[in-house]
């Protein structure tokens, strides 16, 4: 094997992209390890993020939202296990490959948009969500955070449990759609 990347041959990088597949069909396992670290985060909230995640997506599911709804609900604060500030475009980033314009630009932005809830505690603009006012999406944004998202803190609520959500992480994470 090259010790230099400038020295590799073809078989030793057919030899890595072969390797590289196993890794790639775990995708499910890591999110849902992320997931399972949210349970250890409670960060002042009257639940723990997990039982937040879990909330949010049974909402929505028991809404009747689409699937691809109910998993970003289920993941769209996954990436505050990496870090708090600016979860919202590295979850984006992680789950691009796998999901629609549309759901990749919820996530990027569910900030701005939950700040309407808040902000005025911490002394920001309220009304971020604004700047996306003309894009395709912000209708289903809005809804994810106004109905869902933010209403999702109570440690009282029947959630439906981790386990009930792996069949629709496996559904879209077992390939990326662009890599
Ligand atoms: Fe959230």
């Amino acid at each position: 094997m090259f010790t230099k990347m400038e020295n590799g041959t073809q078989a030793e990088w057919e030899h890595i992209s072969q390797e590289h597949i196993p890794h790639i069909g775990d995708m499910p396992a890591r999110i849902i390890a992320m997931l399972e670290q949210l349970e250890q985060l409670s960060l002042g909230f009257g639940t723990n993020q997990l039982h937040h995640a879990l909330q949010t997506a049974t909402m929505a599911k028991r809404d009747g939202a689409d699937d691809e709804t109910v998993l970003i609900a289920l993941l769209h604060d996954m990436a505050k296990v990496v870090n708090v500030p600016n979860h919202g475009q590295i979850c984006a980033e992680i789950i691009k490959p796998y999901v629609s314009d549309d759901a990749y630009n919820i996530i990027k932005t569910h900030q701005d948009f939950q700040g309407e809830h808040y902000y005025q505690y911490l002394g920001k603009p309220t009304n971020l969500r604004d700047q996306y006012k003309d894009e395709s999406w912000y209708e289903k944004a809005v809804e994810f955070t106004d109905k869902w998202d933010q209403a999702a803190f109570d440690p009282n609520y029947d959630i439906e449990p981790l386990e009930y959500f792996i069949p629709l992480i496996k559904k879209f994470f077992a390939f990326p759609h662009s890599v």
